[in-house]
């Protein structure tokens, strides 16, 4: 059957970082074929779309986020034979298909990048940006820390790459290398995936003067993000993007925007926008100053992610759709970083849920997250695997920070948190291998896991209140207006469609709150903290979460 226009606004999507999620072979990393084995959990679950973050060949130095061959497949994972079953199995469950669009970047073991090592003069040297000289071009850092400028070796030349050294970024500059990029997407479609989650996509435009900036570290670096991300000429590319694959297929783009301001967002998924929705960071980074610096810890306050919240969602419902997350693979675990430490219970992991999971837009929801998983805390550096946490205790340890402290920032922020395997039951290596894992637990015998899972249950039971109940076109197209006049601590939202209204109050906070509502409670949808409430007086437990009719 021909999907609707806009089919993405319905559905629930569903994060896989499929190193991590279970593994069939017996190698201690997860495959394609766990993926499979684990469809009637999903379906079980009642999420409608799969994302699996990269699966294609890489040496694997970011985790596939650093493509070797974008249309073959890392044995770690399995084969193109098993993309297709999965794809086939899936279609019986009723469940898409989305994958990793990682087109910044390629790794070193690329053979476009292979070919223009080898010889200057080959044609893959423009794919990439190579500058002559005798030292870097300018100074600008890169995301995982280091000088963006690698030397090439026997040459005064230098490559850039924004992200790891063995991450070379594309030049968007050159035509026959974006028609290839094109070529490959349209490929993908046509064998019939959903479409893209589009990874670090502002970032691949850089202002073409490539000069030097005013040191922002003790490094003598500046970050590079003022000269790399989201500049101005990016919107010929991604229109181009959009015209040359997207457009040709009714299929799902979720673009990773990182600093795209406000205003901007029409242009990114309005009517004519390159995506089908973004992810909206400014929330989601609010404990630290700057995504990339984790040593740089803010003080945040509820009403500052309060207030973040309301415009970032104001801001996407003026310009088109968002997509709404609390976790992915590069964040720590919502329920501690937002949530007090004797807190941390079930409860109050789905109270942070119903929080995010009502609000408007397309619900993400990542691996571990409907269990109530918690940061891993780890002892040592020699712990981590994860490149950008072993940058970040190196930065902090050169700003002057000691190892106990450049240790917590990384275990508070650390991308390994939410990597860690995902506990399918409470024995050893939790039923998601029977050998070690590739990373260690969050805990061994996991008592946070898959079976009995209050937090399950009440993800659950959100998604059949979005999917399948008398308040679903509320909840899947209502717009959103945020509530005035409460009390610091509560975050309160109304949906609005035709068919009817909802309110959601959540106290995002360690107290309890009470307060007064305008109308009785009508009908209770929804409840973390399962209480029951009559009249207008109403209070609230820390980090408690309703879904209500007035
Ligand atoms: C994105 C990915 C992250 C990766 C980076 C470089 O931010 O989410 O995991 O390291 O891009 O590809």
């Amino acid at each position: 059957m021909e999907k609707e226009k806009n089919w993405w606004k319905k559905e629930i999507i569903y994060q896989i970082y499929p190193k991590s999620f279970k593994d069939s072979n017996h190698d201690g990393i997860g495959d394609l074929k766990g993926i499979i084995e684990k469809l009637p959990y999903l379906k079980e679950l009642g999420v409608t779309t799969l994302w699996i973050c990269p699966i294609f060949s890489s040496p694997m130095v970011d985790n596939g986020y650093d493509i070797a061959d974008f249309e073959d497949i890392n044995p770690q994972f399995g084969t193109m034979e098993d993309v297709d079953f999965l794809l086939a199995e899936a279609k019986k469950f009723d469940l898409k298909v989305m994958l990793d669009l990682v087109i910044n970047h390629t790794s070193d073991e690329h053979v476009w990048f292979q070919k223009a090592l080898a010889d200057k003069d080959s044609p893959y040297r423009d794919y990439y940006i190579f500058k002559e000289g005798k030292e870097p071009p300018n100074n600008w850092r890169s995301i995982f820390g280091g000088s963006v400028w690698e030397k090439v070796p026997n040459e005064e030349c230098y490559y850039l790459h924004v992200f790891d050294k063995r991450q070379p970024d594309l030049n968007w500059e050159n035509r026959e290398m974006r028609q290839e990029l094109y070529a490959m997407i349209n490929r993908w479609l046509e064998k019939g995936i959903a479409g893209f989650r589009i990874d670090s996509i502002t970032f691949i435009k850089k202002d073409q003067d490539y000069g030097s900036l005013p040191a922002d570290g003790v490094d003598g670096l500046v970050s590079c993000k003022e000269k790399t991300r989201n500049r101005p000429g990016i919107e010929n590319f991604l229109h181009e993007l959009r015209r040359e694959t997207f457009d040709k297929h009714n299929c799902v783009t979720v673009g990773e925007a990182p600093g795209v301001s406000y205003e901007e967002f029409p242009t990114y998924v309005g009517e004519d926008g390159y995506f089908s929705m973004i992810f909206d960071f400014h929330y989601a980074d609010i404990d630290v100053e700057s995504g990339s610096d984790w040593f740089k810890r803010t003080n945040w306050t509820t009403v500052e992610f309060k207030d973040l919240l309301m415009q970032s969602q104001a801001a996407l419902q003026n310009a088109g759709w968002g997509a709404n997350f609390i976790e992915n693979h590069d964040q720590p675990r919502a329920l501690s970083k937002f949530v007090a430490q004797e807190f941390q219970s079930a409860d109050s992991a789905l109270g942070l849920g119903a929080m995010y999971f009502f609000l408007r837009g397309t619900p993400f929801i990542y691996q571990g997250q409907e269990l109530g998983m918690v940061n891993a805390e780890r002892t040592s550096i020699s712990q981590f695997d994860d490149i950008s946490s072993i940058d970040n205790y190196a930065r902090s340890i050169k700003e002057g920070f000691s190892e106990k402290e450049a240790l917590r920032f990384v275990n508070q922020r650390s991308r390994d948190n939410s990597r860690t395997p995902m506990p399918w039951n409470d024995s050893q290596y939790g039923g998601f291998s029977d050998q070690k894992p590739w990373l260690s637990m969050t805990e061994e015998y996991p008592k946070v896991n898959a079976i009995g899972n209050s937090v399950f249950k009440g993800y659950k039971k959100m998604i059949s209140l979005r999917q399948q109940s008398v308040i679903s076109d509320i909840l899947q197209v209502g717009d959103i207006a945020f509530i005035d006049n409460l009390p610091e601590a509560v975050i309160g939202y109304r949906r609005i469609a035709k068919t009817g209204s909802l309110i959601s109050y959540t106290n995002f906070s360690s107290e309890k709150v009470a307060f007064e509502l305008e109308k009785p409670i009508n009908e209770l949808h929804f409840d973390s903290h399962n209480q029951t409430f009559s009249g207008t007086k109403i209070e609230l437990l820390p980090y408690q979460s309703i879904l209500i009719s007035e």
